[in-house]
């Protein structure tokens, strides 16, 4: 992150899901209505017109081939596994590195029930509370804002101080932001939740290959992915390999542990009119539920 700045790989995000609105409704493949709302002027030409959006959408695949496809087909992912969690019963959700999130703000099934915490580093909520007040006039009551740099503070001060229920069926939500911490920060964060967290909580996340970060994997598409973060001030710094993600998680107090390819998020949804839209081969989507305390 720049210092002073709110997180441009954040905007970046928000903006190819504002471009994934102008497509019609039945090709859309992750609807978020507010994300136009959160971009600055850099990004502003996305979700204007289509003829704009699709040079700049254009441009970005050049950049970091299969990154904005990769942002919508795991934003759709999360929403669906969100859904499930609700009807599960869920009672509380924390969003980490939540960005420009709009879930607490567009799915209604949470609006009033289910209390919402957006966890992110205090640069980025600080833009993101001021956007939120200005798209809807006030700040709404069931979302709390948690500022805390994870590479620096523990989630339990935050977390706790802004009234979080150890005891309460909880899911953790973290889109697109192990790639950017510490792994002590990673560490930090799953011991967290796996200590502090009523039974069936579960957490969905995505990660890059460790093989991306030092670039023994797909050469060239891991040196176009890294030199993009490095540009925008935020270089992807923690990693695990694919076949790791299941040990690394029961090692850390979690079960049921699924890992989502890129190449089954394809598969899922970019079929038909969305045929031929390719998703990054450099990470994977997982999800696990926290093992009951007596089998840790
Ligand atoms: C790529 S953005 C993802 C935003 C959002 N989750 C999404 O998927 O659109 C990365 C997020 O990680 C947050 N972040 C980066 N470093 C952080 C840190 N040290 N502590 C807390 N959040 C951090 C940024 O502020 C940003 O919101």
């Amino acid at each position: 992150m720049k210092e002073g700045k709110p997180s441009a790989t954040a905007e970046a995000n928000a903006a190819f899901r504002a471009a994934e609105l102008m497509r019609p409704e039945d090709e859309r493949v992750c609807h978020d209505p507010y994300a136009k709302d959160f971009l600055g002027t850099k990004f502003s030409i996305m979700g204007k017109s289509r003829l704009l959006t699709k040079i700049a959408l254009w441009y970005a695949e050049r950049v970091i081939p299969g990154g904005p496809n990769g942002v919508i087909a795991r934003t759709r992912y999360i929403d669906d596994y969100l859904e499930a969690c609700i009807d599960d019963g869920i009672a509380q959700l924390v969003i980490l590195g939540a960005g420009y999130d709009s879930r607490a703000y567009r799915v209604d099934r949470l609006k009033g029930k289910i209390k919402v915490f957006e966890v992110d580093h205090p640069y980025t909520q600080r833009a993101k509370v001021e956007k939120v007040r200005k798209i809807f006039g006030f700040l709404p009551d069931d979302v709390v804002y948690v500022p805390i740099d994870l590479d620096k503070r523990k989630l339990s001060e935050g977390l706790f101080e802004s009234g979080y229920d150890r005891n309460l069926k909880t899911l953790f939500i973290w889109e697109g932001t192990t790639q950017y911490l510490k792994a002590e920060a990673v560490d930090e964060t799953l011991a967290f939740i796996s200590n502090n967290s009523g039974e069936g909580s579960s957490i969905i996340f995505d990660y890059a290959f460790q093989s991306a970060l030092d670039g023994t994997l797909h050469h060239e598409e891991a040196k176009k992915w890294r030199a993009a973060f490095e540009r925008r001030g935020e270089p992807p710094t923690f990693g695990i390999e694919e076949e790791d993600i299941e040990e690394f998680l029961s090692s850390r107090g979690f079960f049921q542990v699924k890992n989502v390819t890129t190449e089954s998020l394809e598969g899922s949804y970019f079929s038909g009119a969305n045929q031929g839209r390719r998703v990054t081969r450099l990470g994977g989507i997982v999800h696990a539920t926290v093992k009951p305390q007596e089998q840790t």
